[in-house]
Order: structure tokens, then C-alpha cells, then sequence
């Protein structure tokens, strides 16, 4: 997950490949809420992993469910309270999980009133601005003890007064269907806790309004019946739960990739011409079977001009008209997904309308609102009101802008401006907050960046480079570690090479080396090597040698070996092939001049050799080796001396490279300076 404060998302070229999509959450967690409530135990396969789902897992821990397993690629148990409530208090927080506020409400307002409870439950301050107050008029004319303790009509509530309650389940329970599905859903997923205290034709409720958002009721509905539940539906307006209604486990279920999400590579698929002459996307998870109403963006993305194939449990999207065509949609059905739509109607020739969205506004943040000002960065022309948005492309590449997108805590602002990166201006697209994305998809960024590419140019290398002990590398990674850049230690290659040659039994002494055929064989092993960096470990063959790279024997076989042109040359592909998305930080010599010279920011450390002494001196000194600091800087000098004066590859600053003396200054500093110059140089 990218945990920085902004991603700069580089201009994107092609597309192609395959993703898998992680869990909906919709029917993640209406799935944890029913085999919570249900008897016995249920296993769930393929649960989404996000904030919205550790939530709701909280919440029934607290509430006394039994749940185990779920890390990464496991299936979780979860054991169900059976219509009991084991505890009868607690105060649960939800985060901005509408999908856990809503159906937790009215579960813990009917079992409250049936065994006594006592609950608060809340959430982030956006939680507190989402009414839910359809719902609580609902399970209060019920006869639930359900009280707002901030502002009415929104969360926090206050659920059960500790003693039981009657119930009227008599009478239809009313419930509007134009602010929000949810609230219905709610009661759908609640009412069969009382299924055999109503009357005998069954609990009926009716809905006021026209009914939104469909197709989630119908995920509910589907879920229902999985939990053994058959609920009767006449023409989305009266809804019946029999009498003799009984969730029952399935014993095993498995979670659809989350349709919604799906929506960001249909479009991907849509807008991208393929790598490698493979045109499209595969996205695996979902497919034409799912019971999810997202699945019907590919019905929208198709009518743009994308050219869809669907099969159980898979889509394949590809470019099909270019440029997109402009729509006018009602997108009622789709809601969440026709966020896409908003982006994709920036590669369309005309207008594109999208109608009957007036739930955008109490979702995560005012959608319509937050839509219109971020397209709108990004020169898009941009209408809208109180229930649709109407989006006409900037006219001409000169016309787009560089936008730095607000995300407004709201995961999916964030997921579909990413693909305004594929903008025929090539300009980057910075999206703030990006970890905002944790709410459905955590490694979202990371997914779109394993299938789409950019031009190598365009992506952005900032170099640092320096004498020995500068702290070259500590810089290279926590300026990385700002930006969500990859890192390239490039004397760890080297030292790499001298461990590969001691491995082989090659010497790496000077006289050796000084051989042709002798340099040609240790260049050779290099050109062979098999690496893998991750998470600041380092493996050569699928052995790991962090420790030993470290040790002072391997810097001055990598000193030697790193003389050699037949080496350096044999490590130019190698280096390169660091050069990913998002961008990188290199570190090392001559990756401002040689291996990456076109990179936008190079920097050359210049820290007195005394300084550099001291600092080499105190790292020993706390490993608790015994130094004393005139060698050490004799040592440096004469390093520093040899650095300069060898023939290939001589320690000196790239021409364009800027000059940061840290002698006195923390780490901390030189990585804010460095990230000073580093903004200075972007568009936004
Ligand atoms: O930064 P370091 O101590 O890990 O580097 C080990 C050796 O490799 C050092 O002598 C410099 C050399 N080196 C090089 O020649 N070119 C690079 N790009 C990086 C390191």
C-alpha cells in the first residue's frame, strides 16, 4: 500500500495483461453480519482485507463471535451467535463502513429489544454527516430503543437501554428507499432474528419511494438465500420474510471479486492499447454470473466502446472505438461503479451525461461535488446538479492540465483519477492521500502498475550520489520511502558481483582482475546474476546475503571489481530494469552520468571527509567494535582519493547534479531538502 502523502502517477502508454480482484465488499460484509447472526459455524473464502471489513470483523468480535484464520490466501471461521447476544454492551467503532453502520444498527437494535442490550456505535466524523435516520425511524416505530446521541438523523447512536423491548412486527414496517439502499438492506439482513415472533404470513416491509440502488438489494436478497433465508419480493416495494424463516450456514462460502473495483480495469481495457501486440485485460474474480449490479459497468463501458467478453468468474475488456463515445446514462443501477463512467468520459468525443446519482452526495464525500472540482483540475468542462454530472472533455491535448487530485478520504476519487494518467498530453496526475484506497483495495496501485506501463523516459529517477559514508544510501531510502519510489542501491550490485566471484572461487585481487580473460569471467557472472531486493533484503539465486554484502571484505571486492568497464557495462541492464512505476531513487556512482542520465533530479552529497569519519566511528562504536577514528579517517581519505583518481567511473558530480553538504545536518533535513527540490520540479 502506498502510506505517503501523495503518488505522483506518471503519463501511462499501454495496458495488458491480467489482474485479480480482491473481495467485494458489499457481499463481504454482508457476509460476516449473516453467519454472525446464523448458528454454527461458516467458513468464507476469499474475503475482502480492507478497513471496511476489519471493522465489521471488530465489531463482532466484540459482540462475541468466535473468528479465526483470514491472514493473507486463508479462509476465516467465524462461529454465529445464533440469535443470542453474549455480550450486552459495548461501544463499536465502524470507521466509514456504511456497510457495517447500517445492517449492525438494526441487527443490535432487534437484539437489544429481544435479550436487553445496551450499544453505542459511531464513527470517523464523515460517518457522523451520513444520515442514517430512515433506518432508526424504522426500527423505533418497530419498537428498537435507538437514539441519536449527536445530531439527529445521523450516527453516533445509542442502540438498547439495557432492558427488553416489545417489538409491533405486526404491521408492514415502513421504510424509505430514495436516500439510501442500505437501510433497507439492513432490515432485510436483520428481521429473520424475529422471523418466528411475527405474524404468521411473515414480517412485510414496504418501501417509501422509489426504490435506489437496486441491484444491492439483490445482492442481499441472493446472500439471504445462501443463509437459507427465502425472502419474498413484489416489485421492489414489498418485501415478506416468512414465518418460519431460520438463517442456517452454508458451511462454506466464497466471496465474488468486488464488481465495483472491476470497473477501474474494464475502463483500463477501454482506454489503453495492449503491450506486446496483446490488446485488453483480464480480470479475474468476476465474471458475466456475477450477483453483483456493478458487473453492468461492462454493459456502460461496451456502450463507450470497449469491447467486452465475459465467461464464469473472468471478463476481458479491450479498446474497441477510439475515441470513446460520449453517453448519456442513467446510472441508478451502477452507482458506485459510474464513478468510471466520469473518467472514461474524458477519452469520449462530446458530452457524457450521467443521470439519477443523487446518492453520490451521501456517500463517502459528496461525490457529485468532489467529481466536478477534480475533473475540472484537470480541464475537463464540467456541469452539475443536485442528481446528475455532466462531463465534456478538455478539446485538445494542450487543453489538459497537470491536476493535483484531491481525494476527499474516499477510495474510489482516488482508484478512478489514477486513469486520468493515460491523458494524450502525457502530463503525470498526482493523487493525494493515496492510502485512502485501504477501504476496498488496499494494493490497488500496486495492481494497475503490474499491468499498465509508461515510456522509460517518463519515469521519473532522482539520483544520489557521494563519497563513501556519505549517507547516500539512508537518503536514497527514505526520500524513496516519501514518494513510494523504488530504490536501486547500486554498490549493493557491485558488492553483489564480488560475492558472486568469491562464490565461484574467481578471485577478485587487483593483479587478477588486471587480466582481460580474468575481468571477461567476472563480467560474465555479473550479466548472470540472478537478484532479488525486497523490503531492504537482498538475494542472489534465491539464497539470502543481506548480512554478508555488508561486511568489509565484499566493499572492497565490489571496489575492485567496480574498476572494471566489462562489469560496469555487464550492470547497465540490470539498472535500468529498476526504472518502474512509479519512479525510483538510485544510488551509487555514475547513475546520475552513465546508467541514468536523463534522471530529473541528481544530487551529490559533499560531507566533510572529518564528518563522515565521526558518523562511520559512532555507527562502530554502537555496534560495540573497537575503532579509533584517526584510522578511520586515514581510511576514508585514502577511499576518497582512489574513488577520484580511478579511471573508470571516478567519484564526481553529474554536471547537473545540485551539491548538498549534510556535514551538518540531520537525515532528516537533507531528506526534506531533497524533497523540496524534488516538488520545485513538478508540473502541479
Ligand atoms: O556504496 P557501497 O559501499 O555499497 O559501494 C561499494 C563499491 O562499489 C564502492 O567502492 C563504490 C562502488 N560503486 C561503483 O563503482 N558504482 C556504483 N554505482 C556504486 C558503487
Amino acid at each position: 500500500m502506498f502510506n505517503t502523502p501523495f503518488l505522483d502517477i506518471p503519463p501511462l502508454s499501454h495496458a495488458g495483461g491480467e489482474v485479480t480482484l480482491p473481495g467485494s465488499k458489499s457481499i463481504s460484509n454482508r457476509v460476516l453480519l449473516l453467519a454472525a447472526l446464523c448458528q454454527g459455524r461458516t467458513t468464507v473464502h476469499d474475503l475482502l482485507d480492507s478497513d471496511d471489513t476489519r471493522v465489521m470483523l471488530q465489531a463482532l468480535r466484540h459482540l462475541g463471535c468466535d473468528i479465526s484464520g483470514g491472514e493473507p490466501g486463508r479462509p476465516l471461521g467465524i462461529t454465529g451467535l445464533g440469535g443470542q447476544l453474549p455480550v450486552s454492551e459495548g461501544d463499536l467503532f465502524l470507521g466509514n463502513a456504511g456497510t457495517a453502520m447500517r445492517p449492525l444498527t438494526a441487527a443490535l437494535g432487534l437484539l437489544s429489544a429481544l435479550h436487553g442490550g445496551r450499544f453505542t456505535v459511531r464513527g470517523i466524523p464523515r460517518m457522523h454527516e451520513r444520515p442514517i435516520g430512515d433506518l432508526t425511524d424504522a426500527l423505533v416505530a418497530l419498537g428498537c430503543p435507538v437514539a441519536y446521541t449527536g445530531q439527529p438523523g445521523y450516527p453516533p447512536l445509542q442502540i438498547g437501554h439495557g432492558q427488553p423491548a416489545p417489538l409491533a412486527l405486526d404491521q408492514p414496517i415502513r421504510v424509505r428507499g430514495d436516500v439510501s439502499s442500505q437501510f433497507l438492506t439492513a432490515l432485510l439482513l436483520a428481521l429473520p432474528l424475529v422471523a418466528s415472533q411475527g405474524p404468521a404470513g411473515g414480517i412485510v416491509i414496504e418501501v417509501i419511494g422509489e426504490l435506489i440502488s437496486k441491484p444491492y438489494i439483490d445482492i442481499t436478497l441472493n446472500l439471504l438465500q445462501r443463509f437459507g433465508v427465502h425472502v419474498e419480493r413484489d416489485n421492489w416495494q414489498r418485501f415478506t420474510i416468512p414465518a418460519h424463516s431460520r438463517y442456517t450456514s452454508p458451511g462454506d462460502i466464497h466471496v465474488e471479486g468486488d464488481a465495483s473495483s472491476a470497473s477501474y480495469f474494464m475502463a483500463l481495457g477501454a482506454i489503453s492499447t495492449g503491450v506486446d501486440g496483446q490488446n485488453g485485460i483480464t480480470i479475474r474474480g468476476v465474471g458475466g454470473d456475477s450477483i453483483q449490479g456493478d458487473i453492468r459497468f461492462a454493459q456502460a463501458a461496451e456502450q463507450m466502446g470497449a469491447v467486452v467478453e465475459t465467461g464464469p468468474n473472468w471478463l476481458r475488456v479491450g479498446r474497441g472505438t477510439w475515441p470513446l463515445r460520449a453517453i448519456t446514462l442513467d446510472c441508478n443501477h451502477i452507482p458506485d461503479a459510474a464513478m468510471t463512467l466520469a473518467i472514461m468520459a474524458l477519452y469520449a468525443q462530446g458530452t457524457t451525461t450521467l443521470t439519477n446519482i443523487a446518492s453520490w452526495r451521501v456517500k463517502e464525500t459528496d461525490r457529485i461535488a468532489a467529481m466536478a472540482c477534480e475533473l475540472r483540475k484537470l480541464g475537463a468542462t464540467v456541469q452539475e446538479a443536485p442528481d446528475w454530472i455532466a462531463i465534456t472533455p478538455p478539446a485538445t491535448p494542450a487543453d489538459w492540465r497537470p491536476a493535483s487530485i484531491h481525494t476527499y478520504d474516499d477510495h474510489r476519487v482516488a482508484m478512478c483519477f489514477s486513469l486520468a494518467a493515460f491523458n494524450p498530453a502525457q502530463l503525470p496526475v498526482r493523487i493525494e492521500d493515496p492510502k485512502c484506497v485501504a477501504k476496498t483495495f488496499p494494493d490497488y496501485f500496486e495492481t494497475l502498475f503490474g499491468v499498465a506501463t509508461a515510456q522509460a523516459a517518463h519515469i521519473p529517477v532522482i539520483c544520489i550520489d557521494g563519497p563513501t559514508a556519505s549517507g547516500k544510501g539512508t537518503l536514497a531510502a527514505e526520500v524513496a520511502q516519501a514518494l513510494g519510489y523504488h530504490v536501486l542501491d547500486s554498490g549493493a550490485l557491485y558488492r553483489l558481483v564480488g560475492l558472486a566471484a568469491r562464490q565461484a572461487n574467481l578471485s577478485t585481487h587487483a593483479d587478477d582482475l588486471a587480466r582481460p580473460q580474468h575481468a571477461e569471467r567476472v563480467a560474465q557472472l555479473a550479466r548472470l546474476m540472478d537478484v532479488r531486493f525486497e523490503g531492504g533484503r537482498v538475494w542472489l539465486h534465491g539464497q539470502e546475503v543481506s548480512d554478508t554484502l555488508r561486511e568489509e571484505w565484499a566493499g572492497m571486492a565490489a571496489s575492485r571489481v567496480s574498476a572494471l568497464p566489462e562489469v560496469r557495462q555487464a550492470l547497465l541492464q540490470l539498472q535500468h530494469n529498476f526504472r518502474q512505476l512509479p519512479g525510483l531513487v538510485a544510488d551509487g556512482r555514475d547513475m546520475g552520468t552513465v546508467v541514468f542520465p536523463d534522471a530529473a533530479l541528481k544530487v551529490f552529497l559533499t560531507a566533510s571527509a572529518r564528518q563522515r569519519a565521526e558518523r562511520r566511528y559512532q555507527q562502530l562504536i554502537d555496534r560495540g567494535e573497537k575503532v579509533i577514528i584517526q584510522d578511520l579517517l586515514r581510511a576514508l581519505e585514502q577511499r576518497d582519493e582512489q574513488d577520484k583518481t580511478r579511471q573508470h567511473a571516478p567519484l564526481k558530480p553529474a554536471q547537473d547534479a545540485l551539491q548538498l553538504d549534510n556535514s551538518e545536518q540531520t537525515i532528516e533535513q537533507s531528506v526534506a531538502l531533497v524533497l523540496g527540490w524534488w516538488r520545485s520540479k513538478q508540473p502541479f
